[in-house]
């Protein structure tokens, strides 16, 4: 069967921190809105911490699935694969797939992903924990980019941008 394609979606600051302790950096409803609208219908994959930081748990409409060392790990509305490998694999026969994280899950899946849907905040945060890797411009070409808009809530700075793997 066909593998699917494969996504990251990540939402990154400039020195591309993605979380801390446990938590996303900024919760900007623009970015969580788009979030669902490409996602929605695909199959996400996640890693444990990342499951476990879901505030309702597995997100609806979407097939979940956690990628765990633990076969024992409890994860209602979602199944558990013991490797990133196992849980794309599970998905052979898909379109597409999104990987949503966190950072252990991000820096395996960026070898194999075909296509990046960034989120950039402007702002940087003290005691980030969590890191994206480096995202090298010989590998990834920028192909959509969104203006930078400002979340009323917060005051952070943000733009949307799809990077594509070089051929
Ligand atoms: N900004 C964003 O877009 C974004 C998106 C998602 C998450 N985040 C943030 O990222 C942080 C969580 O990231 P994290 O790196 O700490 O955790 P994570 O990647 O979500 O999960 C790590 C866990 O995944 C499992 N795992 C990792 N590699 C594995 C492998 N090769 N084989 C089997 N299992 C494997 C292990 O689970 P077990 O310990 O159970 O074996 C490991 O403890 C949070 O702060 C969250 O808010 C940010």
């Amino acid at each position: 069967m066909k593998n699917p394609a494969i996504n990251i979606i990540v939402a990154v600051a400039p020195d591309l921190a993605i979380g801390r302790r446990g938590d996303l950096l900024f919760h900007v409803s623009a970015d969580l809105r788009r979030f669902k609208e490409l996602t929605m219908g695909h199959p996400i994959i996640m890693g444990r911490k990342t499951f476990e930081s879901l505030p309702k748990g597995a997100l609806p409409g979407r097939r979940n699935i956690v990628i765990s060392r633990n076969r024992d790990f409890n994860a209602p509305g979602a199944e558990v694969f013991p490797s990133l490998e196992a849980a794309v694999a599970a998905c052979s026969g898909t379109g597409e797939v999104f990987i949503i994280g966190g950072a252990q899950i991000y820096s395996q899946a960026i070898a194999v992903a075909d296509r990046l849907q960034l989120t950039r905040f402007d702002r940087t945060v003290a005691g980030a924990d969590c890191f994206f890797p480096e995202i090298s411009a010989d590998t990834w070409s920028p192909t959509a980019c969104s203006e930078w808009a400002v979340d009323e809530k917060s005051g952070v700075r943000y733009c949307f941008e799809t990077l594509v793997r070089q051929k």
